[in-house]
C-alpha cells in the first residue's frame, strides 16, 4: 500500500455494497490521489452469532462494484489474518462507547475500534470516510483515533436515502416485504422532529414524544430506544436552548421483526 500516490483515502466496509458505500468512494476518489476500500465482516462487532450468521454477503459482486467505482486496492481479508490465533488486543472508547447503541450493543463499539485502529494502521491512509447514517460510530472512531494520535483524518459523510426516506443499509435486504413497507416510518419520526424543532419546540422531551408517536402508528415497527443528545459528546438533553446546544443528535433504533434498523437526523 505505500507505493500507492497519496493522498490515500480509506473506504472501511462490511459489503453487501449499495449506494451509500458508493457516495463514500466517490467521495473518496474526488478527493484523493487514491482509494482504498476494505471489505471484511468484523466478527468481533456483532453480539450474536445469529446476527453474523445472517449477515449478507456476496463477495463477487461487491468487488465488481469496488472496480465499477474505480477503487484502486481492495483489501479482502480473512478472520484469521486480522485476527491471528493469540490476538489479545481490544481498543475500547470510554463512555461515548457505552451509550445509545453502545448500550443495546456491549461490546460492538469496542469491536469497531478494534478492527478501525488496525485498518487505519495496516492501510496508513490520509483519510477514511464514514457515514453519518451510523452518526455514533463516526463519534467514536474520531475520538479513538485522536485519543491514540492516528494521523488519518476522519471526515462523515451524509446518509444516502431510497426514495421513500429508508436509509440505505445492507440489514434492508433482509426485511420481509412487509417490514420493508413499514420501516420508512423511521425516516418520518425523525422528520416530525425536525419539524418541531424548526417550528420552534425546544424540549428534548417533546421532541422524543413526538418521535415515539409517528413510530406508534406503525405496528410493526418496535422502537428500543429514541434519543435526542448532544452531537459534542452524546449526553441525553432535556432542553435545546441556550448556547451549548445545538448541535444536537436525534437518533432511534427500530426493530422490524428480527432486523434492527438505526437512523439518525442532525438538528441545528
Ligand atoms: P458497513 O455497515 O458496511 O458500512 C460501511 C460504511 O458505509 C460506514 O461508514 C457506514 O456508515 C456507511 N454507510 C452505511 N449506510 C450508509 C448510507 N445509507 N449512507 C451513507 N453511508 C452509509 O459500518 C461498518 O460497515 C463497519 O462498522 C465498519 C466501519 C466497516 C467497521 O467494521
Amino acid at each position: 500500500m505505500a507505493a500507492l500516490p497519496r493522498p490515500v483515502g480509506l473506504v472501511p466496509t462490511m459489503g453487501w455494497l449499495h449506494a451509500g458505500h458508493r457516495s463514500l468512494i466517490a467521495r473518496s476518489e474526488a478527493e484523493n490521489a487514491s482509494t482504498v476500500a476494505s471489505l471484511f465482516v468484523n466478527p468481533k462487532q456483532f453480539n450474536s452469532v445469529g446476527d453474523l450468521a445472517r449477515y449478507p454477503r456476496d463477495e463477487a459482486r461487491d468487488l465488481r462494484i469496488f472496480a465499477e467505482e474505480g477503487t484502486d486496492l481492495v483489501f479482502a481479508p480473512d478472520v484469521d489474518e486480522v485476527y491471528p490465533p493469540g490476538f489479545e488486543t481490544t481498543v475500547s472508547v470510554g463512555r461515548l462507547a457505552t451509550v445509545l447503541e453502545g448500550a443495546a450493543r456491549p461490546g460492538h463499539f469496542d469491536g469497531v475500534a478494534t478492527v478501525v485502529s488496525i485498518l487505519f494502521n495496516l492501510v496508513g491512509a490520509d483519510v477514511a470516510y464514514f457515514g453519518q447514517k451510523d452518526a455514533q460510530q463516526v463519534m467514536v472512531i474520531s475520538r479513538m483515533a485522536r485519543d491514540l494520535g492516528i494521523a488519518t483524518r476522519v471526515i462523515p459523510c451524509p446518509t444516502v436515502r431510497e426514495q421513500d426516506g429508508l436509509a440505505l443499509s445492507s440489514r434492508n435486504a433482509l426485511l420481509s416485504p412487509e417490514a420493508r413497507a413499514a420501516a420508512p416510518v423511521v425516516h418520518r419520526a425523525l422528520r416530525a422532529a425536525v419539524g418541531r424543532y424548526a417550528a420552534g419546540e425546544r424540549s428534548a422531551d417533546a421532541l422524543r414524544d413526538t418521535m415515539r408517536r409517528v413510530l406508534a402508528t406503525e405496528p410493526l415497527a418496535d422502537p428500543e430506544y429514541v434519543s435526542v443528545a448532544s452531537l459534542a459528546d452524546d449526553r441525553e438533553l432535556t432542553e435545546l436552548a441556550g448556547d451549548v446546544v445545538p448541535p444536537a443528535l436525534l437518533s432511534m433504533a427500530v426493530r422490524f421483526g428480527e432486523i434492527r434498523l438505526i437512523d439518525n437526523e442532525r438538528l441545528g
